[in-house]
């Protein structure tokens, strides 16, 4: 069997990270892992449980509560989040998490009980995982580091399309203004700010097809692979 790689996927908010992800982790026969989705679910509890996140000593018990795990749900034939047991995938969608979403993975304590356990998943490689500092921070030795990028007006759209088949009531300028914001906190909180790692390789899509993007990430392994044979 082929060596095992672990793929990191990073860059700004909405711009198909997860599916990119999602499709490079089903041609290789990698597990997915949506480490967004772990912030979200975190941001979930303390909404539910009225947590004061500004509060290091209620933050670090919450976080003792916290139990996440990804389960594979064979009918949508994706990783579902489950928070203490309860799965949470579609709910922590909500425009209501990710207005705070930003402000919770800015802790120090959230950042480390998130990364060690995302450390944990990639032990035995064959991995794909998609967030803002899994390059830098999570696995700083992974083989193959994609960053992700595309225009403001494209990732705006691309979000309110998705959000709006949900929640019809939803803006475009509501969705452009929580992208400008996460993007604003993600990039400049002191703990694993998203940047770029040096060694990771930029991916605009704003003008190139879904398909077209995953042929370009299909090729990098392939390159990867024959160097390493
Ligand atoms: O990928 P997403 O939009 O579901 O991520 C939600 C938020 O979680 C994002 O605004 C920033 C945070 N996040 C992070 O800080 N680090 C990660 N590795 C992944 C997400």
């Amino acid at each position: 069997m082929a060596k095992k790689i672990i793929i990191t996927i990073d860059g700004w908010s909405s711009c198909g990270k997860s599916t990119l992800a999602k499709q490079l982790a089903k041609k290789l026969g990698y597990a997915y892992i949506d480490s967004g989705a772990m912030y979200r679910a975190i941001t979930l509890f303390f909404l539910r449980n009225h947590i004061d996140w500004t509060d290091e000593k209620e933050v670090a018990e919450a976080l003792e509560q916290i139990h996440l795990h990804f389960e594979h749900n064979e009918k949508s034939g994706q990783s579902e989040i489950f928070l203490n047991e309860e799965n949470v995938e579609y709910v922590i969608r909500d425009l209501v998490i990710a207005e705070k979403v930003s402000d919770v993975a800015s802790i120090a304590a959230v950042r480390a009980a998130a990364v060690a356990q995302q450390q944990k998943m990639g032990k035995k490689k064959g991995i794909v995982m998609d967030g803002r500092d899994i390059g830098t921070t999570v696995f700083p030795n992974a083989e193959l580091k994609i960053f992700m990028t595309a225009d403001i007006a494209t990732r705006v759209e691309r979000r309110f399309k998705e959000m709006f088949e949900k929640n019809p009531n939803i803006t475009i300028e509501e969705v452009k203004d929580n992208l400008e914001m996460r993007d604003y906190i993600d990039s400049h909180r002191e703990v694993s700010p998203l940047r770029k790692a040096d060694d990771a390789i930029l991916l605009n899509n704003t003008h190139i097809s879904m398909e077209e993007q995953l042929n370009f990430a299909l090729n990098l392994v392939k390159e990867l692979k024959e160097k390493v044979s």
